[in-house]
């Protein structure tokens, strides 16, 4: 995994913004978030760094890897995507990349995406990538980021507090960051690796999550008048959302535990996507599962959309929490809608 190194705390917020740490932490369990400081770093760079760290940790080379699979929600570049960017940053010659813009249910599809891949025979080992820079949807100047970070002592030009102020509920939740792993063939035979995966998609409910301006069905596809009406800050039904996360991540887990032929009693650890301590604790509840079979890492930071998965997974594993032999399930949401859960014996 690979997080910024600037943090900012509820209370840094609370400089541009009307928020508090106390209104924060009490809705989402956030206290903190790294953001990457100014404009030149995006989920390229973010990812490209786990990758390094997963190519490290699994004492791999670049031409160890056969395919790369990059999911964002904030890509560098309208296009290309960052896949074959990451790839070549990587050092890797001809290296096949697929892109996948899947939001907070990205790293998910990518491992059932993987997994597909290894078992049909076309690939043998795969790195995936999950990255975001949340930070360039953020559409305030330079001048407030230098209040946030304690560049200027401020205070905060009143006109963007009051913006900021009235997408308070959105600009609080997310943090930049990336991880990656490295999936690869397993003819053993020891039952070690993906058991199966659900995955769901409600395209009726696109307008829960999405962002409102910019895309090519407008004329031009990005104008002024569309970044003014801050067109490119995300629209987020968060009560629905919340509502949404809290019954279908449950119900995905306990479908991919009946489609393997494992129960709840089998589970020995569930790691769900960041976007709300809360929705995981309702889904923890309904599950009734103890606290020692979850593990959450929202506190430090934030909803790191397709870096969340990767990233609460080695925290866990570096943690002790992944042992050898143990069943793993995995469950995201995210816009689009789409949902789902994975299963896997380490
Ligand atoms: N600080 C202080 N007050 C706030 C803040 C804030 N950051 N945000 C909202 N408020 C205020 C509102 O203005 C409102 O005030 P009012 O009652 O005076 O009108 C009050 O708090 C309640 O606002 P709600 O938006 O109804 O608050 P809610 O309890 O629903 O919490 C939240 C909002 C945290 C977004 C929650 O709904 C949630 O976590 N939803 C799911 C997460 C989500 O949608 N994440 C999006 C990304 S997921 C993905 O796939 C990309």
């Amino acid at each position: 995994m690979y997080v910024p190194p600037g943090e900012v705390t509820n209370d840094m917020l609370g400089r541009i913004m009307d928020t508090s740490d106390e209104w924060i932490v009490q809705r989402t369990g956030i206290r903190k978030r790294h953001l990457v400081d100014g404009a030149g770093t995006g989920s390229l760079e973010l990812g490209v760094k786990a990758a390094e760290a997963a190519l490290s940790n699994g004492s791999l080379a670049p031409s160890d890897i056969d395919f790369v699979i990059f999911a964002t929600m904030t890509p560098d570049l309208y296009f290309p995507g960052n896949g074959g960017m990451c790839a070549a940053r990587l050092g890797m010659k001809n290296t096949h990349a697929l892109d996948i813009r899947m939001q907070c249910a990205g790293f998910l599809s990518g491992l059932q995406v993987a997994d597909a891949f290894i078992r049909a025979g076309v690939y043998e080992r795969v790195l995936l990538v999950g990255a975001e820079a949340h930070s360039g949807l953020m559409p305030w100047p330079r001048h407030v980021w230098d209040v946030l970070w304690g560049n200027s002592e401020g205070p905060c030009d009143p006109e963007w507090y009051q913006k900021l102020t009235g997408m308070r509920d959105r600009a609080v939740l997310f943090g930049d960051g990336a991880g990656a792993m490295v999936l690869e063939a397993n003819d053993t035979g020891d039952g070690r690796g993906f058991l199966g995966f659900v995955m769901e998609t409600d395209g009726t409910q696109w307008d829960k999550l999405h962002v409102p301006g910019v895309g090519c069905r407008f004329r031009p596809y990005i104008s002024h008048d569309m970044v003014d009406a801050l067109g490119g800050v995300p629209i987020v039904e968060g009560r629905q959302v919340f509502r949404m996360a809290s019954q279908l991540m449950p119900a995905a887990v306990n479908s991919v535990l009946a489609q393997t032929g494992r129960t709840l009693a089998d589970l020995d650890l569930l790691l769900m996507h960041q976007a709300n301590l809360r929705i995981n604790e309702a889904v923890q509840k309904q599950l009734g599962l103890p606290d020692e079979k979850v593990f959450n890492n929202i506190q430090k930071y934030g909803n790191t959309t397709a870096g969340t998965l990767p990233i609460v997974f080695h925290e866990a594993r570096t943690e002790g929490k992944v042992k050898d032999g143990s069943l793993v399930v995995f469950t995201a949401l995210g816009a689009g809608v789409h949902w789902g859960a994975g299963a896997v014996q380490m």
